[in-house]
């Protein structure tokens, strides 16, 4: 097992360091003719599907779920079609209204997991056209779809989702913008400056892995806290949701993802010098709302954690400790940030002396109801 973790000390931290090489596998072949083109042989072959979706429906669980409610966003904006996303579990059970004119997009690292098997089967059998992004080949999922596409990230050992995520996420942007083009929904040079930047995603994310040695040191400093909250806006609500439920998972710590504007109704009673905010606030169009935010905690005695983009100055007089990510397109911030979020939850679980590869009462694929 010590060499299959390649010199690292755990699964988890091997998986959070290959993102840089995962994400050029998931994206080879996908960006052509110099950045102004994608090509998902899933969307390819289904045109027609694709252009005559009224609606289209993400289902998952967990983490994956997290990837869903980005890729809500980027469908609504690159494709103006309109989106739901729906846990697995209750999509199945919630009698849901569908026709041949509903795309049902599943989204599973594993391929098992049973609730969102349960879910497309259900779709399929109500006539709605499924598609499936995966990451294990062959596995249920993807055999149970219409379509689909694999995020080709490779196999993921460490019981907390790490590059699956940014795997799911960057295909579920491939997705967008490849389905836009198709309704001519997107913009040439939209289209052409966001694939530039995802084309260059494996450099960034080697550049944003560089807050290591940081984010190690200030993961000391949390040792008191109990309960933390998580905030972000837009494109980003979802990364906080995710950088929250990976401390749960791992440390055992309470953390709390919350939008960072709705925190004014009722989360914000919870904030004192206890309770550390983790805050995305990447220089983004949503930038100078979460500023008043950062203020609202701070004013409360609670500590602020940024994440920015690099270069920013404002936040550094207002936050106590800022994390600087790369600067890309609003679009592709949740990938990005999500790799100090990542660090964190791992050294504060690791400080603790918790088992990160596999935390207790968890399991890789949850295949019972
Ligand atoms: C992620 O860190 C979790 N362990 C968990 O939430 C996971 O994402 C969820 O069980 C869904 O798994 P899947 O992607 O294999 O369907």
């Amino acid at each position: 097992a010590q060499l299959e973790k390649g010199g690292y000390d755990t699964f988890m931290l091997k998986e959070i360091f290959e993102q840089p090489s995962t994400l050029r596998d998931c994206l080879r072949g996908r960006i052509v003719d110099n950045c102004s083109r994608v090509v998902l042989s899933g969307v390819e072959l289904n045109k027609e599907r694709f252009m005559k979706a009224e609606r289209i429906t993400l289902v998952a669980c967990g983490t994956s779920w997290h990837a869903a409610l980005i890729g809500k966003r980027l469908i609504q904006d690159f494709c103006q079609i309109p989106v739901e996303v729906e846990y697995a579990s209750e999509f199945r059970y919630g009698n849901p209204v569908l026709n041949e004119k509903d795309i049902v997009i599943s989204i599973s690292q594993s391929g098992e997991t049973a609730d969102t098997l349960a879910a497309i089967q259900l779709a399929r059998e109500k006539g709605a056209f499924v598609y499936g992004i995966c990451n294990v080949v062959g596995a249920s999922i993807p055999r149970n779809t219409d379509s689909g596409t694999y995020i080709h990230v490779g196999p993921e050992i460490g019981v907390a989702s790490t590059k699956a995520f940014t795997g799911q996420v960057t295909v579920l942007t491939l997705l967008a913008l490849s389905v836009g083009q198709l309704r001519g929904t997107i913009d040439n040079e939209t289209l052409h400056n966001i694939l530039v930047s995802l084309d260059k995603m494996p450099e960034t994310i080697k550049e944003a892995l560089k807050v290591d040695d940081e984010v190690k040191k200030l993961s000391k400093i949390f040792a008191y806290a109990h309960n933390f909250l998580y905030l972000g806006r837009g494109y980003n609500y979802p990364t906080a949701l995710e950088g929250a439920l990976k401390l749960k998972e791992i440390s055992y710590i309470h953390a709390e993802g919350y939008p960072a504007a709705e925190m004014k109704h009722g989360p914000i009673a919870l904030i004192d010098h206890e309770m550390p905010s983790v805050i995305i606030a990447p220089s983004d169009s949503l930038y100078d709302k979460i500023i008043s935010n950062v203020q609202q905690v701070k004013s409360r005695g609670g500590a602020v954690v940024a994440i920015v983009s690099e270069g920013n100055q404002a936040m550094n007089d207002i936050a106590d400790f800022c994390i600087e990510i790369p600067e890309v397109p609003e679009c592709l911030t949740p990938i990005v940030a999500s790799i100090p979020l990542q660090l964190l939850a791992y050294y504060i679980a690791v400080n603790k002396g918790k088992d990160v590869d596999q935390p207790r009462n968890l399991a890789k694929s949850v295949t019972v109801e």
